[in-house]
């Protein structure tokens, strides 16, 4: 692949604070929200300043859910950031996605949630036309895909697979025929080409292949497309999350996807991606630093990532709550439990070898701990960690509940190994990290 270096920032989900992010229906929406909404533009115009004041690079790639969901309001104000960034000599490119248009764009105010003016799908293209629509070679109408030369001999398929009328988080044939054709004329021109997508093509770990939509519908069909024409590299977003995967085609050619967390929440990260004079493509993460709010002392990592912890437990509160009759009163059992038990007490119960590292930990914390480190990359509960010991251990004594889910949850014929899924999610043995990591491309 020919030279080219770029910043690599994904849902970005800007949200116009004027439109109101206040009051209890506001409260209760972040408490099991990832990201953050009313520090959003705050960290987005943090960010951008430090990227403008990068000499090296001058190309931003934002793949999509570029607002936190369509208001008309944060378009035009994080359209206003994008021409700042613009000025200090970045060319921007972005696609949109599902978070970009739609009825479905909401404010709060006076402890309520309250509907506000959305974005036409239409209109999007023209909204955007000075960052990649306005130098697109080509652009596939029906999804707002297109093409555009990034760098001398570079060009970006910028695939958007989240368009209205269109089907959602897939690739259809129509769209197939039309990236093989840009990515034919491409070759012909003598350009190296790459792509980028809102939805991961591959899963960002094992589990999420069992997530409808946490990557590309028929991903296998998709990635070996992409590879089988010589697309070595698709950079994604989506799932807020950071991995980075490889997968080989049946015919041997590879695929690297490199998904980007969310920036204004855990793990508020993005990337500095080069492709060298040697075809050496190098992944740089970046952290999302302070951004002018007091966060109380803490750093903004630890104020991104504590928030999202306690999110993932008030989603399994929410989990363990409701219900009916019987239901009402064995959820309501199991919530008070998960509240005050100790993973040494859970160790206990399921006769489970006991860690001293954990012993006295609370389920909640760890619970927290662990779905922060999924989404942070390189899982860190690899082989022989007391973390690993413990699902491991709990997974044994349901193995029998596994072995009667596995094979319902088989698809196109491929095998489901629960207990592997689950261990690989929360240890990497990719041999690479998720955040920083080099490949010799062709
Ligand atoms: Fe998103
Ligand atoms: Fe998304």
């Amino acid at each position: 692949m020919k030279p080219v270096s770029f910043y690599l920032v994904t849902d970005t989900h800007y949200f116009e604070n004027e439109l109101g992010a206040e009051g209890k229906a506001f409260e209760k929406k972040m408490s099991t929200e990832q990201y953050f909404m009313k520090e959003s533009s705050a960290i987005i115009k943090s960010t951008f300043e430090r990227i403008g004041e990068d000499k090296d690079t001058d190309i931003v790639i934002i793949p999509g859910d570029l607002t936190k969901n369509g208001e008309k309001e944060s378009h035009k104000s994080f359209i206003k950031e994008l021409y700042k960034l613009k000025e200090k000599g970045k060319k921007i490119y972005v696609i949109t996605a599902g978070h970009d248009y739609g009825e479905y764009s909401f404010a709060y105010k006076n402890d309520e949630r309250i509907q506000v003016e959305g974005t036409d799908f239409n209109d999007l293209c023209d909204m955007y036309r000075d960052f990649g629509y306005g130098d697109a070679i080509a652009i596939d109408e029906p999804t707002h895909s297109y093409v555009a030369e990034i760098a001398s001999g570079v060009r970006m398929l910028a695939i958007c697979c989240d368009s209205f009328n269109q089907p959602k988080g897939a690739m259809d044939e129509r769209h197939m025929a039309w990236a093989k054709e840009q990515i034919d004329k491409a070759k012909k021109d003598n350009c190296s080409v790459f792509a980028i997508c809102h939805y991961p093509i591959i899963p960002s770990v094992p589990v999420f292949d069992l997530v409808g939509d946490a990557k590309i519908k028929e991903w296998r069909k998709v990635a070996s497309f992409l590879a089988d024409n010589g697309v070595e590299l698709i950079l994604t977003g989506h799932m807020h999350i950071q991995s980075i995967n490889e997968f080989y085609s049946e015919k041997g050619n590879r695929l690297i996807d490199v998904c980007t967390s969310c920036l204004v929440g855990s793990p508020a990260k993005y990337r500095k991606i080069t492709v060298d004079e040697n075809s050496v493509l190098k992944v740089k993460t970046i952290d999302v630093e302070d951004f002018g709010w007091d966060l109380n002392g803490m750093s903004a990592q630890e104020y991104f990532h504590s928030h999202f912890a306690e999110a993932i437990v008030n989603r399994v509160r929410g989990a363990l709550s409701g219900g009916k009759g019987i239901v009402k009163h064995l959820k309501s059992f199991a919530g008070k439990r998960f509240e005050k038990i100790s993973v040494g007490t859970v160790e206990r119960l399921f006769f489970i070898k006991r860690d001293k590292e954990l012993k006295n930990k609370k389920l909640t914390e760890l619970v927290g701990e662990i779905g922060v480190g999924i989404f942070l990359g390189d899982g860190v509960h690899t082989e022989g960690t007391p973390v690993y010991n413990f699902i491991s251990g709990i997974l044994k004594r349901f193995s029998f509940v596994l072995k009667k889910v596995e094979p319902k949850l088989e698809k196109d014929g491929v095998k489901v190994d629960l207990n592997s899924m689950l261990l690989n999610t929360i240890g990497n043995n990719k041999g690479y990290s998720d955040n920083d990591a080099e490949f010799k491309l062709r």
